[in-house]
This record gives structure tokens, C-alpha cells and sequence, in this order.
């Protein structure tokens, strides 16, 4: 089983200078604007690629703590992570000069990091024996947990593994990979801990989702404001097993949704993607834009704000087969007919004041995707576009990022850089918040 995986790449400040001096003066203090990860790495062969978490957390501006268990040092030097973290790493309950270290690391961190966990890791945190610095941390904290599995494949799929992951993603534990690959001593299969941009960008994106820091951002600024979020790409069926989809993996859409939730809305989800429903958000599960058009028209009648962010088929098989198509039957001729286009549909019975968002995944950059954005926007009547050129490394499909323009009714063009799903929501967001307050609402 793959537990789900958070989003991206954030902008915040360098929590310290990029120094490899190991000298206690160049260790930060404790972080009053920024965040703290308490960064937890076992003794796996992954744990080489936790110098590499490490450094591009710091670099991301997050004030890193490693926590090093006794067999993660047998595999990469304490000095290593106490020259590259923010402050020198932790590797034992005892000594150091403090009684209690995991209750104050545990309040300290905003987020919790396992990287590389391995499976005596996974089995003690469910178990909720602490052992050792680490996982009296685990234990200790309230802070959310992302912890990225490493082992062998025969390891991973055993079902006391899978059980304890289980067990530790219902208790609200992200998890993030593990990956097909090669494995140590050359073998192949699951249990390849994820690639450390990945575990950094699901890292800053549990940062970014909670509640805010500083006054940048007024996080019940959509406080009562029901907003419906499509999601997903729809599937048109061909027959009982076959189907015409489209590359959407609805991480933008549920992105969207708790970022929306996040800022005080009440949250209607219409989605057709398998990805995990954000907490304190209402979901309904369609498949077809059939079955998205009735959801989604059906919530959007009490919806102040409706944000079309799924990938809708714009054709689908005329008449599917009751029964399924045997290659003994010929090649099928399967005739489309264009669907029911759903913003432009909401755009038509739209209530009073009630704002509309489009998204658009275009081939097209720079003026052209402008254009295109404007284009969308005037002929489906919707007062926001979010555009992105699903060309880009890192923007769309399957992407914890995304790089948008977002075009308005009123002219304006603004550009979002490469950054995570959920900061794209929160900029999509306050769109709509600043169109709202210009309609007096
Ligand atoms: N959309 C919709 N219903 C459809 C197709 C699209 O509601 N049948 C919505 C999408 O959710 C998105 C916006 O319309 O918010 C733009 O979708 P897109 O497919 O990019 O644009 P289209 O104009 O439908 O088509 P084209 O593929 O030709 O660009």
C-alpha cells in the first residue's frame, strides 16, 4: 500500500547560512518565524540521502533538528548532519546535558520527519514503545508525523509492516513512498525510500497547511463561505472494463479543498480521483461527468464559490457496451459525442454574486497561455481562470507543484511560480477573496 503524499516546494527564508563549519556559533536559535522539523533518521543505507533532506530543508528556510538513532550513525556521521542542520544533531535520551530531550524536541517541532524509516521503526512507533531519543519524540509530540519507509521489499510487503503502517496512517501519520527501485545489494523492488525532493516537497507542504504563521495571510478570511471543489479526472466508459480517462490525479483539486477548509469555508469535494479526502471536508465520489455534472450542479445551487479544478472529458463513447467487447468481435468502432461542458452549464445558472473558477491545462506558455486563459474565461463565462502549461517540469499532472497564471474578468494576470498544489491554492484563494470584498461580500 502507498499511505498518501503532501505537497511542495515552499519560499520560505534560509533558517541559517549554508556554513559547513561545524562551530555550535553557527547554530541558529530555536526559530521564532520560521518552522522546526525535527528530522528522525534510523539506520538504513537511505540514510545517505537524509543528508540531502536535511540540506534542502534548511535551504527552504525550515529550522532542521536531527535526531539520529545509534544504527543510523553506523551508516552516515552525526557530523555530518551537525554541520548541515540548524542546530547539532541528537543521537541519545542521555547526556547532552538535559533530562528530557524528546518532550522538548516533540513541542518544538512543527512537523516530525522520518527519513529513512525503517521497518523496527515503523513496528516500535506503532507499538508505541519508545526505545530510544527518536521515538520517545514520536511519542511525545502532537506535531503532524510524515515518515518515509525504507527496506527491503520483502520486508515491506510482510503484513506485520503493512499492518503497522496501517495502523499509523489511521492515527493520521503521512507517509510518503516507498518506491519501486533498486534496492541495497543490487536487489530490485518495493521498499526504495522516496527521492529526497519528493520527502521535502511533502514535508513543506505539511508545513504550509498549518494554521499560520505571522499575518501574511488571514487564515478565516473564507470563514462560512460554501465553496464546491471538483476534482479528479472523470472516466467515460467504453464497456464494463474499459474506459477513456486523462492524466488528472485530482492533487490539485484536493489541494484546493483543504486549503479552502483551512481558511474557514465549508467545503463540498465532487471528486473523481483516488487520492486521500483532506480532513473536515464533505466528499462525494463520482466517476463520470454525468455523475459530476448532477454533483456538482446539485451543491453549486447553495455554493458561493465554485472552483472547477477536475479534468472533465470533453468527449465521451456514445453508447457504451453493456457488456464487454471481445477481441474475437473485431476491432470495436467506439463513436464519441461531445459531453456536457459543467462550467459552462454553472455559468448559466449561476446564483447571485456567486464566483466561478475554471482551470485550464494548456500545451502554451507565456502570452499564448495568457491568451488562451482569456479565451476560456470569456466563452465559458467563469470570472477566474487558473492556467498552467502542463509542459513544464514540475507544473500539473501527478505534480505536488504547479505553475499557474491566474487570469480574471477585470484584466488581471498574475503569475505563480513553481510552487506547491497547496500554496497554488492559497494565491487561487485570495483571487477569490479580493473579487468577493470588490462585490461587497
Ligand atoms: N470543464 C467542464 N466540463 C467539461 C470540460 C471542461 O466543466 N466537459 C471545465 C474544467 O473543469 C475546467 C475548464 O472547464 O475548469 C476548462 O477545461 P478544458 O478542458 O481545459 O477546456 P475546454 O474548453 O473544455 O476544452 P479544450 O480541451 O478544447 O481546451
Amino acid at each position: 500500500m502507498h499511505p498518501g503524499t503532501a505537497a511542495g516546494p515552499g519560499t520560505a527564508r534560509r533558517a541559517r547560512p549554508p556554513s559547513l563549519a561545524v562551530c555550535p556559533s553557527t547554530h541558529a536559535e530555536a526559530p521564532t518565524g520560521g518552522r522546526t522539523v525535527v528530522l528522525g533518521v534510523t539506520g538504513g543505507i537511505a540514510a545517505y540521502k537524509a543528508v540531502e533532506v536535511c540540506r534542502r530543508l534548511v535551504d527552504a528556510g525550515v529550522h532542521v533538528a536531527p535526531v539520529l538513532t545509534r544504527d543510523a550513525t553506523r551508516f552516515v556521521g552525526e557530523v555530518t548532519f551537525s554541520a548541515l542542520a540548524s542546530e547539532p544533531a541528537h543521537t541519545s535520551l542521555w547526556g547532552g546535558g538535559e533530562v528530557i530531550p524528546h518532550t522538548r524536541l516533540g513541542r518544538q517541532a512543527d512537523l516530525v520527519v522520518v527519513a529513512p524509516a525503517t521497518a523496527r521503526l515503523i513496528g516500535l512507533y506503532a507499538a508505541g514503545i519508545s526505545s530510544d531519543l527518536l521515538t520517545a519524540t514520536l511519542i511525545a509530540t502532537r506535531a503532524p508525523v510524515l515518515v518515509c519507509p525504507a527496506m527491503h521489499g520483502e520486508m515491506w510487503e510482510h503484513p506485520a509492516v503493512q499492518d503497522n503502517v496501517a495502523r499509523l496512517a489511521a492515527r493520521g501519520v503521512h507517509f510518503v513512498g516507498p518506491e519501486n527501485g533498486r534496492l541495497a545489494g543490487g536487489d530490485e523492488g518495493p521498499g526504495r525510500m522516496a527521492d529526497p525532493a519528493a520527502i521535502v516537497s511533502a514535508a513543506l507542504a505539511l508545513l504550509e497547511n498549518l494554521p499560520a504563521v505571522g499575518p501574511e495571510r488571514n487564515r478565516e478570511d473564507l470563514a462560512g463561505v460554501r465553496i464546491v471543489v471538483s476534482a479528479g479526472g472523470t472516466r467515460e466508459p467504453i464497456d464494463p472494463v474499459r474506459f477513456i480517462a486523462n492524466r488528472s490525479t485530482g492533487k490539485q483539486g484536493h489541494a484546493l479543498a483543504a486549503a479552502a477548509h483551512a481558511r474557514g469555508a465549508d467545503v463540498v469535494l465532487v471528486t473523481a480521483a483516488g487520492v486521500a479526502v483532506p480532513a473536515g471536508v464533505s466528499a462525494e465520489h463520482v466517476e463520470t461527468v454525468a455523475e459530476m455534472e448532477e454533483a456538482v450542479v446539485r451543491h453549486a445551487q447553495a455554493a458561493d464559490v465554485v472552483v472547477m479544478a477536475a479534468a472533465v472529458a470533453d468527449f465521451r463513447p456514445k453508447t457504451p457496451h453493456a457488456e464487454k467487447i471481445h477481441k474475437r468481435d473485431g476491432v470495436p468502432e467506439i463513436v464519441l459525442e461531445p459531453a456536457p461542458d459543467i462550467l459552462a452549464e454553472l455559468s448559466r445558472l449561476r446564483r447571485d454574486g456567486q464566483v466561478l473558477v475554471g482551470f485550464a491545462a494548456e500545451t502554451a506558455g507565456g502570452d499564448d497561455l495568457v491568451e488562451r486563459a482569456r479565451a476560456k474565461l470569456a466563452a465559458k463565462g467563469a470570472d477566474v481562470v487558473v492556467a498552467n502549461d502542463v509542459r513544464e517540469p514540475g507544473a500539473g499532472f501527478g505534480h505536488d507543484t504547479n505553475a499557474v497564471v491566474v487570469v480574471d474578468a477585470a484584466g488581471g494576470v498574475e503569475w505563480v511560480p513553481l510552487s506547491s498544489k497547496v500554496e497554488v491554492s492559497h494565491r487561487v484563494l485570495d483571487k477569490v477573496v479580493g473579487l468577493r470584498a470588490r462585490r461587497g461580500m
